[in-house]
């Protein structure tokens, strides 16, 4: 089964304006084919106008790093889904383990937010993972299977098979700690079972399972050689342009 690779950068709250042009004018006119890879950076609310704009006609794809559930309302402070959709975005993130840590989103927050952005038209890159406790007491397949069942609760079998799910173990992100491929892979393969058992194998080999957690240019052949792993979300190293390349053409 071939699925396309998805490397994505998650910016996360870095980057001012004009950084974020100075990056996009760099990059657009080096990324790899479309049919190759999706080449995607996730950028903070106040940075996607700008980086939309100026990646207009090259093959970067835009993600939000979190919207809101409901499109429109009396939610003061909140990113609605429906005029990220309106901005252009193709992907937002949701359900990264810090929006969960920090900000504590819920299971079911994540899976509210799945379908917001199903209806407004753009593609869901979901993030699970499990902490180093939950790790070391080797109950990670089991949690990260619970985040993933959840997320994906009442979608329907075209969503899921059209969406992105990111496995992230949150001891390896910013830590420079990575995973072991080995490991990388197992969990990977753990989350597609899910997809197998709760949509069906069909629905499984088509849906693309991302690995982040301190990926860069020199560890990425590595995961991106595991049969389960179809593209890396990358923090740290998705910020400066040669970097971000260099995963492209991994
Ligand atoms: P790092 O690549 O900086 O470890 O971050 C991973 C991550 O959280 C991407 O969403």
């Amino acid at each position: 089964m071939s699925r396309k690779p998805i490397i994505a950068g998650n910016w996360k709250m870095n980057k001012n304006v004009q950084e974020a042009m100075a990056f996009v004018e760099e990059v657009k006119d080096q990324l790899p084919s479309t049919d190759k890879v999706d080449a995607v950076i996730g950028a903070s609310p106040l940075l996607l106008n700008g980086v939309k704009f100026a990646s207009a006609d090259s093959n970067l794809k835009v993600a939000a790093q979190n919207c809101y559930f409901e499109d429109a309302g009396a939610f003061t402070g909140e990113t609605s889904p429906k005029v990220l959709a309106d901005m252009g975005m193709d992907y937002v993130i949701i359900g990264h383990s810090e929006r969960r840590e920090y900000f504590h989103e819920t299971d079911e927050d994540i899976n509210k937010k799945a379908h917001a952005i199903f209806r407004n038209n753009m593609t869901p890159i979901i993030c699970c993972g499990e902490s180093l406790e939950t790790y070391e007491a080797g109950k990670a397949v089991e949690f990260v299977g619970a985040q993933v069942s959840a997320a994906l609760k009442d979608l329907s079998a075209e969503q899921v098979a059209s969406l992105v799910i990111a496995y992230e173990p949150i001891w390896a992100i910013g830590t420079g700690k990575s995973a072991t491929s080995e490991d990388a892979e197992n969990m990977c393969k753990a989350v597609r079972d899910v997809v197998v058992a709760d949509f069906g194998q069909e629905v499984a080999d088509k849906v693309r399972v991302q690995y982040g957690g301190s990926v860069n240019p020199s560890n990425i052949a590595e995961y991106m050689a595991c049969p389960d792993v179809d593209g890396a979300l990358v923090g740290g190293a998705s910020l400066e342009p040669a970097s971000f390349l260099a995963l492209l053409n991994f």
